[in-house]
């Protein structure tokens, strides 16, 4: 049996790509016969998987813990779903602050879902690692927790109430700085940027490919950057382009010193493209609208977004919620008959503290936004 408990890991068959490199793992398949659609697996031991490289620690330290862990301090017993699951830092400190709850936690990295699979082995049966990609939410929650899934109904045979949903978007620090990964213009290294590296374009391919005005849109609204004509227009000059390190040198002799802004030159240029190769805000557009229908009444939704594009994406999402989607003018009473389905929590967003960001500044750009499941009838 395990050495790592019994936390199960899910694959997706949407990612059935993303699935050949597991298929090495020796594993005990629980599902082929019970869940037709789904294969649950256990890994006996991640350190062993075959083909998939093993950061010998996970070094990512969690954004804004505290905040999170009171957030979720009052939601009803049932099952957290953790999206970005990455080391499982939040993950595991949900499950030791409150044992009535269980995790269900989704990542698309390879790594991050080993690592996170050893970080949770000790809660057991409480944490269920799925490997998809977050817009399959809806799915991950049906296959998952429908009366099928791993954990039993009650006693009226319903499945475990959803009580809580996290996304803390983005990538983490070990992605960022494994130089293989190609996310970083701080090291040279093929420009890959994936975070599934077992399917889908990398960066290379992308801007070795993409037209001068896709790339400048891409380049504008990915990285807001006012420069994103004339660094597309070197981009496309220079190619073909194979290196994190050719394209940061690209970059930076494009951009002139005089209209620099603080950090790299070539920072931007790589947020944008990191957000088209993964489709991530595509996809947190799909998953958003799925996680606020999926929480009972009192579950809480919280996103961490660390950049201007999704925390607009997100803050829309919560807007058109907490209105039911309301048309009426904002200073006269409701009459379209809308009905809120949550309510903020918190004012606005709310940023890491200066003790944080001393710490950790990885949480300098965080925004944190979360908001409540109302009872359903309530009015606008
Ligand atoms: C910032 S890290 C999460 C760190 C985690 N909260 C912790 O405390 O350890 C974000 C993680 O989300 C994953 N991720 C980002 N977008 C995703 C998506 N669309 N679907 C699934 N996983 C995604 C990344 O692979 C990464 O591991």
């Amino acid at each position: 049996m395990s050495t790592l408990g019994s936390t199960r890991t899910l694959q997706h068959p949407a990612n059935a790509e993303t699935m050949r490199s597991l298929s090495t793992v020796p594993v005990e398949d629980l599902s082929s016969a019970l869940f037709p659609e789904w294969r649950f697996r256990i890994l006996e031991a991640p350190t062993s998987v075959e083909g998939l490289q093993m950061a010998p620690t996970f070094n990512h330290r969690s954004v804004q813990l505290a905040e999170v862990l009171d957030l979720f301090s009052s939601v009803p017993a049932g099952v957290v779903i953790d999206c970005t699951l990455g080391g499982a830092g939040h993950a595991a400190a949900l499950l030791e602050a409150r044992s009535d709850l269980r995790v269900l936690g989704i990542d698309r990295d390879p790594v991050a879902l080993a690592a996170a699979t050893e970080r949770l082995a000790p809660f057991g049966d409480r944490a269920v690692v799925v490997s998809s990609r977050f817009d399959a939410l809806g799915e991950v929650i049906a296959a998952g927790l429908a009366g099928h899934g791993p954990w039993p109904t009650d006693v009226d045979g319903n499945p475990p109430q959803v009580v809580g949903i996290l996304f803390d978007l983005g990538v983490s620090s070990p992605q960022l700085d494994d130089p293989d990964r190609g996310f970083s213009y701080r090291a040279d290294a093929p420009l890959d940027m994936r975070m599934d590296q077992r399917g889908g374009q990398t960066a290379a391919e992308l801007i070795n490919t993409i037209d001068l005005d896709a790339l400048t849109d891409l380049l504008r609204e990915n990285g807001e950057d006012r420069l994103a004509r004339r660094i597309a227009k070197a981009i496309l000059a220079a190619r073909p382009i194979a290196t994190t390190g050719e394209l940061a040198e690209i970059v930076a002799q494009s951009v002139p010193a005089a209209v620099r802004r603080r950090g790299h030159p070539a920072k931007r240029t790589f947020q944008a493209l990191r957000i088209a190769v993964n489709a991530e805000l595509d996809q947190l557009a799909i998953a958003l609208d799925v996680a606020l229908g999926a929480l009972v009444p009192g579950g809480r939704c919280v996103v961490l977004s660390y950049h201007s594009g999704e925390d607009r994406m997100v803050k829309r999402a919560f807007q058109a919620a907490m209105t039911g989607g309301c048309t009426c003018p904002a200073q006269l009473p409701c009459v379209c008959g809308a009905t809120p389905v949550v309510a903020k929590l918190h004012g606005g967003s709310l940023g890491a503290t200066e003790e944080e960001i001393a710490v950790n500044p990885r949480a300098e750009s965080v925004r944190l936004r979360a908001v409540v499941k109302l009872e359903e009838g309530h009015d606008a």
